[in-house]
């Protein structure tokens, strides 16, 4: 069955480059970024490697942990990490599944056959610290991925949770954003936004961020 936002993330045990993962329990009450990978010793993921764990100080921040999984066995990953670190100047932080008997893989839908039948594809899974599935992107094998993006969304869903707003389009920390259509109350309003706000429309209220 296709995976939905808001759906419960699928629970798995499974080996990884730091050992064996009983993913919910390692999710623990964090936020996870859970991305696949097609193939180690491949150019584009081992950029993609090194850039995740040069994250690590912004992951902390916001209480992320991040996990990559791919078909290859933990034994080729640990070899193809020696590569990563000389090439990206980076020290790998992070586990890497090793989903050779594609349990990972099968359960996420990483695997789109008509591109390939065996290799997973460029997913991506953020997953809250409720366990919950709150973003699902897929990106083609040869276009590297922007965890900026991954990054920014993260930060509109951890300040979206606990704010009656939304953030606009290529809304970044700071900026402007956007007052629920659903709060309605002046009242209420007035309380949550004292910066105040501009209507622009009935539907559309711009207040500044609310926790800066
Ligand atoms: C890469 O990571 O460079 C890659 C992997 C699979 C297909 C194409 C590129």
């Amino acid at each position: 069955m296709a995976l939905h936002i808001g759906a419960v993330a699928p629970d798995f045990t499974q080996e990884s480059t730091e050992g064996s993962i009983h993913f919910h329990d390692w999710i623990g009450k964090d936020w996870v970024i859970l991305f696949s990978h097609p193939k180690d010793f491949t150019p584009v993921c081992t950029t993609e490697l090194g850039a995740v764990s040069k994250l690590k100080p912004e992951f902390e921040k916001r209480h992320i942990k991040a996990i990559g999984v791919s078909v290859d066995p933990v034994e080729s990953h640990k070899k193809w990490i020696a590569d990563i670190e000389d090439t990206q100047n980076a020290k790998m932080n992070f586990p890497i599944l090793g989903d050779s008997d594609k349990k990972v893989s099968k359960l996420y839908d990483m695997i789109h056959p008509e591109w390939n039948d065996t290799l997973t594809v460029r997913s991506v899974f953020i997953i809250d610290p409720n366990k919950k599935i709150r973003l699902i992107i897929t990106y083609p094998a040869s276009t590297g991925r922007n965890f900026q993006e991954i990054l920014r969304v993260i930060d509109s869903l951890q300040l979206t949770d606990s704010h009656s707003v939304a953030t606009p389009a290529d809304w970044k920390q700071g900026q402007d954003v956007i007052i629920a259509p659903s709060l309605q109350d002046p009242d209420e309003m007035k309380k949550k936004f004292p910066k105040g706000w501009k209507e622009l429309r009935p539907y559309l209220r711009v207040t500044p961020q609310p926790d800066k």
